[in-house]
């Protein structure tokens, strides 16, 4: 897919996998709306981004966990006279331990920000998109999609929702000339442990953030409804299919006990 002079709107662009897109897609000529909480981090990447590589950049601060933000940011793009050609719904975080001792209003901002910021902003934008009969939307979800996870159960719920979204997305708008990616990344290399509070919540091997973006952009391009980045992360993803439910339970419980 060629992004140059396309724009594109990413959010949770001001770190990890989001900025990578960022510098990415900048890279390939493509203007940029970044969105995140943080202003200063979003302008110093905008400008930088705007040097490298003579695009258009927009930055707009968001906390998209927020009721009526997503709504808010479309009508600010719309009064930019911005058209979005390709949005990224990459904000989210996740959060360790058992829901009984959890703080019940970051467990409210988490499915806020995972999962109706991400629904909000996918329909205003896949209704535009399918009007003028050409767009794309990545929707990043997580390996945690693919099995209930014991200690992060809101965070693999949420992932699950997103990874089911997209692909029904995918099927619904695939001849109106818009394509849907649901994107899985297993352990990446981001700030996204720091926010969780814990490495106990990473399996595996950390990926870089341009693997995973790699892994989506060339994925988009082949038209998949869904991804996976990482062989391991492959494997790992779809042997729940297989396995009794207690099982899977078992074997998701132990992968992110709490330790120590
Ligand atoms: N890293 C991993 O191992 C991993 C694995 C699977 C899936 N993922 C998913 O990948 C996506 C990106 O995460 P990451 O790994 O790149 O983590 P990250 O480095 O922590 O980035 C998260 C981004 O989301 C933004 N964000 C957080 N809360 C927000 C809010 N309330 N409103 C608006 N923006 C908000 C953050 O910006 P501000 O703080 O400036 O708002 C930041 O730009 C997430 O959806 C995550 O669930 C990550």
């Amino acid at each position: 897919m060629n992004h140059r002079d396309s724009t594109v709107l990413i959010t949770g662009a001001s770190s990890g996998i989001g900025k990578d897109f960022a510098e990415t897609l900048a890279a390939q000529g493509a203007n940029l709306i970044l969105t995140a909480r943080s202003v200063d981090k979003l302008d110093a990447l905008a400008g930088d981004l705007r040097a490298r590589h003579s695009i258009r950049t927009d930055v707009i601060g968001a906390d998209l966990s927020v009721p009526g933000a997503a709504a808010e940011l479309v009508g600010e793009i719309d009064k930019r006279g911005l058209d979005v050609d390709f949005l990224i719904n990459n904000a989210g975080f996740g959060t360790h331990g058992d829901l009984a001792d959890a703080d019940p209003t970051r467990i409210s901002s988490e499915v806020a920000l995972n999962v109706a910021a991400l629904t909000d902003l996918t329909t205003a934008y896949l209704q535009l998109m399918t009007a003028r009969g050409s767009g794309a939307i990545i929707n990043v979800a997580s390996t945690a999609a693919f099995q209930p996870v014991p200690h992060m159960a809101v965070y693999a719920a949420t992932k699950a929702y997103v990874l089911s979204l997209s692909e029904a997305l995918w099927w619904e708008a695939r001849r109106n000339g818009v394509r849907v990616l649901a994107l899985c990344p297993g352990a990446t290399d981001t700030e996204f442990f720091d926010v969780v509070g814990s490495d106990d919540a990473a399996v595996g091997a950390r990926r870089t953030t341009r693997q995973v973006v790699d892994t989506a952009l060339d994925a988009l391009a082949a038209g998949k409804p869904s991804v996976v980045d990482g062989l391991l992360n492959k494997v790992s993803a779809n042997s729940p299919r297989f396995a009794p439910r207690r099982m899977v339970l078992a074997i998701a419980e132990r992968a992110v006990r709490p330790r120590g």
